[in-house]
This record gives structure tokens, C-alpha cells and sequence, in this order.
């Protein structure tokens, strides 16, 4: 009996754990977290390309954190001058700042040092794209909807204050086009009545530009705004597991089910997009060229080049400066700099309808339920038409911001382009709602007449009576029930 027992057990004895399960079950023992991760893990995630524009924001993200920890090995935030004896010949015997300096040493005598520049700036485009891509597809979808207003407002803070930190981060070099950014943010500051002036110094640690501008744009950069930016998505991240992934309607999904691919599946997939993203930030930082300071020079406060264009995610607000007409008034002795004042006040009402917009819309609409079927945009006619005319103002500000690039390149005179956008920012968003709203009820008609009659096949038939008539084929089960998903019909339960 006990040699039948032990010819039983002898495959169990063979059996070797694998490394991974062994760890992870030292790691589970140690921090009791192994049923939450289990659970966690068996949760189910909706696949759709869309909702990769996350993954992508976030994968940028860890590029821009190992670029930027290589980068910082090498970089000295000082802005003491020094003169500049490196192997890019022209500029020789330049005076530059430490900081330019050391840009220099890593573009040109640091080993993979340009890769890594380039890549850590090409990774902050694309992570500013893809959190500004997912806040389009969060809102055009209603994703935003009550439970997860907290989840959109934290992605709103990831936008802006990724923001932030690309321009603390394109104005460490200390090269002529950060130092021509800065002097605008000095100039913006300044503009602040009351107490603009003790802005400005508390930025610069002093009159601009200042000796502290470098150590503390540097902490900023690499420290602080970093931290912040991680608890923001760590804290989206937390919101999802807690309220699950919302889900295109589509049969077998309703308000209270998830239909997706396992978490540990998703997981798996998710990983592989990294590398792709990592790849393709990589292979366009071996071979697209990205802020050339060596072409722009050292900063010099009596200097800017011409064409100088901040990065894509402050050109919008750049756009509303050059924009706005050289505006003084006088009040009570003090000077009002309107030319600053009013784009600085449309930029904040411009991003802050937008992060503010689910506490907006469920004030209006008085529509508090839970919503975890995403909408179609034609569906919401009113939101979609705002959300096209908020593009609208965003893309107008955006080419104000190019209008010197714009005039040299089309031949045109730059006056010309700023006035096209100073009149196209009264009237462009007015035609772009209407539009939009119109053909958002025009595609809602159609559906309406498809769910009702059917598909048109195209086939014409004659009647005994002499007339013709297209024959109408009924919609399948899965298109009628995209078509119809909008009304469920009753309101759904608040999930436990
Ligand atoms: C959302 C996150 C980040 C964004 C948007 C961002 C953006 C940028 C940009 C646009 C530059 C100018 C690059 C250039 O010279 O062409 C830069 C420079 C720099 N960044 Fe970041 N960065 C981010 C995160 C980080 C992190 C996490 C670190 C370090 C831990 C870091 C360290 C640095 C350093 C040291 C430089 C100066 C070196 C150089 O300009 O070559 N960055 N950053």
C-alpha cells in the first residue's frame, strides 16, 4: 500500500516549482497581498484600440523617467558662466552656462548620451499627445461619467501639470530658444497684477534671469513635478481597478457586466505594447533630430532667434499672445498689460472648462446615474458639438502660435495669419458646434431609420402597381443593438 502511495506521489515530488511562481508565492506570504492580486487579476478588461491611449501616456511616461535618470548622471543645472571648450567647433570658446555646457557634453562626448536626449524629448511630445488624445476619447464617449469624474480630473492634472514640467524641462539647457520661453513666462508673470512681480522672483530667485533659475527649474523637473505626475497615475490607475473599465454597448454587455480579456491576459498584451511604444520613440530618436541647441546658441538676454516655437503643448497658449492686439489700460496709476492679461485669463478658462466639464454636464443634464456603456458621439449631440468647437479653439490658438512659421513658409505676411486667427477664434467655434450638432442628428435620423426599416441593400424592385421600391434588409442582433444602446431601459443599479 505505502509503495502504491509512493509510485502515486512520485510525479507530485518531480514537480518543480518555476522560479516566478516561487516568488511571487514568497512575495504573496510575506505581504498578504495574494488574494487581492488574485481577485485583481481574474477582473476582466474590455479590449478596444482606443483605450490603449492611456497605456501609451503611461509607457511614454516610463520612457521619459529612464532617459531622464540616464540624463541627470550628467546634466549640472548651474547657471554659472563657463566657456565653452567641447568638441562642437563652432561654438569654441563661447561663454555658456554650466548647464549648456553639460547639454553640449552629453549631445556630443557622452556615450549613447544624444540617443537618450532625444528620446527623453521625443517621449515628452508623445506623452502630452496620447494624454491629451485620451482626454478626447474620454469625453467624446462620456466615459467621464459618474463614477469616474474623479479618474477624468485626475487625467486633466496630468495634462497640465505634464505641461509644466516640458517646459521646466526644454528650458534646462540654457540655450536661445529656452531662454526666449523663459523671458515669455517672466513677461507672463509680470503681467499678473498686484502680485506678479513677487511671482516672478520667487520663480528666478530673483530679477530675471537669475542665478537660481537652473537648481530650481532642475528640481522641479526631475523631482517634484516627476512625483506628482507618478501619484496621478498611480492614482488613475488605483480608480480603474476600483470602478472598472467602461465598455463600448455591444450584445452581452450591459451596465452591470465587463465583458474584456482576463487582467493577467490584458497584462500580458499591455507589456508587449511598452516595447512597441519604447521602440518607437527610440527609432525616431536615432533618426529625427530633435532641439538642436548647438544650431540655437547659448541664451543671451539681448538675443532671440527667429521662428522660435515652444513645443506642441504650449503652443496654444503661446498662440493666444501672439495673438492678442498690444493692449495697455491705466487704472488708478497702476498699468493693466491687457496683451497679456486676457490670454492668460482665456488660457485659464479655456483648460479649466475642460477639466471642470462632468461637474458641468451632470449639473445641467441632472443626469447623476452610474454610466459603464460608453456612448456614441452622435448620440450626444450638444456635447459633441462642444467638445468639436473646444478643438476647434485649442487647433486656431495652436496655428497663432506658428504664424511666423506659417508666413515664411506659405508666403504670406504674418499679419495676415494673425488676424485670420484673431477673427477665426469669434467665429470658427460658433460654425463648428453647429456643424457638428446637425450632422451629430442627421447620423442619429439615420440610425433611427435603419433600427426601424432596415439596412438599404441597393436592390430596386418593381411593384405590381408600377412603382419601385428598395428592398430593406433587417439590421443583424449585435448592429442593433450598437444602434440602440443609448436608452437602456431603466436606470441601472449603483454597483456595490
Ligand atoms: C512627464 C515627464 C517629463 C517631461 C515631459 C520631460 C521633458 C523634458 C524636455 C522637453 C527636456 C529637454 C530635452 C532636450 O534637451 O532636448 C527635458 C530635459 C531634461 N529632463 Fe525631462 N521630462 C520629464 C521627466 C523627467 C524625469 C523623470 C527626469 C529625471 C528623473 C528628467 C530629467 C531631465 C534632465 C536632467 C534634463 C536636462 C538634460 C537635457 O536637456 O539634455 N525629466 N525634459
Amino acid at each position: 500500500m505505502s509503495e502504491a502511495m509512493g509510485e502515486e506521489s512520485e510525479p507530485v515530488r518531480a514537480w518543480r516549482e518555476p522560479a516566478g511562481e516561487r516568488l511571487a508565492r514568497w512575495a504573496r506570504t510575506r505581504t498578504g497581498t495574494g488574494g487581492l492580486s488574485r481577485a485583481a487579476l481574474r477582473r476582466a478588461v474590455p479590449d478596444h484600440w482606443s483605450f490603449m491611449l492611456w497605456e501609451i501616456a503611461l509607457y511614454s511616461f516610463l520612457v521619459l523617467v529612464v532617459t531622464g535618470v540616464y540624463l541627470s548622471f550628467f546634466f549640472h543645472p548651474s547657471a554659472q558662466p563657463t566657456v565653452y571648450h567641447g568638441s562642437y567647433a563652432p561654438l569654441d570658446g563661447q561663454r555658456v552656462s554650466g548647464a549648456f555646457d553639460s547639454t553640449m557634453h552629453i549631445s556630443f562626448e557622452v556615450r549613447g548620451g544624444l540617443l537618450m536626449r532625444q528620446a527623453h524629448h521625443w517621449a515628452a511630445l508623445i506623452f502630452l499627445a496620447a494624454v491629451l488624445a485620451h482626454l478626447m476619447r474620454v469625453f467624446f464617449t462620456g466615459a467621464f461619467r459618474r463614477p469616474r469624474e474623479l479618474t477624468w480630473v485626475l487625467d486633466f492634472l496630468v495634462l497640465v501639470v505634464g505641461m509644466v514640467e516640458g517646459l521646466t524641462g526644454y528650458d534646462l539647457p540654457g540655450d536661445l530658444l529656452s531662454g526666449t520661453g523663459l523671458a515669455v513666462v517672466e513677461g507672463t508673470l509680470l503681467a499678473v497684477p498686484v502680485v506678479g512681480t513677487y511671482l516672478s522672483y520667487l520663480l528666478f530667485g530673483g530679477a530675471f534671469p537669475g542665478h537660481d533659475l537652473e537648481a530650481r527649474f532642475a528640481t522641479l523637473h526631475v523631482l517634484l513635478l516627476p512625483a506628482v505626475i507618478t501619484a496621478l497615475l498611480a492614482a488613475h490607475l488605483a480608480l480603474r481597478l476600483r470602478h472598472r473599465h467602461t465598455q463600448w454597448a455591444a450584445p452581452g454587455r450591459t451596465e452591470r457586466n465587463v465583458v474584456g480579456l482576463p487582467l493577467r491576459v490584458y497584462a500580458v498584451k499591455s507589456a508587449g505594447y511598452l516595447f512597441i511604444v519604447a521602440g518607437v520613440i527610440f527609432t525616431m530618436a536615432a533618426v529625427a533630430q530633435i532641439n538642436p541647441i548647438w544650431e540655437y546658441g547659448p541664451y543671451r538676454p539681448d538675443q532671440v532667434s527667429s521662428g522660435s516655437q515652444p513645443d506642441w503643448y504650449m503652443g496654444a497658449l503661446d498662440g493666444l499672445l501672439r495673438v492678442m492686439p498690444g493692449w495697455e489700460v491705466t487704472v488708478g496709476g497702476h498699468t493693466l498689460v491687457l496683451d497679456v492679461l486676457v490670454p492668460l485669463l482665456a488660457a485659464v478658462g479655456l483648460f479649466l472648462a475642460l477639466g471642470a466639464y462632468p461637474f458641468i454636464e451632470t449639473r445641467v443634464t441632472g443626469d447623476r446615474r452610474e454610466h459603464h456603456l460608453l456612448d456614441r458621439p452622435r448620440d450626444h449631440p450638444v456635447r459633441t458639438a462642444l467638445g468639436t468647437a473646444w478643438l476647434s479653439v485649442y487647433l486656431l490658438t495652436l496655428t497663432g502660435g506658428a504664424n511666423d512659421i506659417i508666413a515664411t513658409h506659405f508666403h504670406v505676411s504674418v499679419n495676415a495669419v494673425t488676424w485670420a486667427v484673431r477673427i477665426g477664434l469669434f467665429t470658427v467655434p460658433a460654425v463648428v458646434h453647429t456643424v457638428t450638432r446637425r450632422l451629430a442628428l442627421g447620423l442619429q435620423q439615420r440610425d433611427r431609420d435603419m433600427v426601424l426599416h432596415g439596412r438599404e441593400t441597393g436592390i430596386i424592385v418593381r411593384l405590381p402597381n408600377g412603382g419601385y421600391t428598395e428592398i430593406h434588409e433587417p439590421l443583424d442582433r449585435r448592429r442593433r443593438q450598437i444602434l440602440t444602446a443609448r436608452k437602456p431601459p431603466k436606470p441601472p443599479e449603483p454597483l456595490p
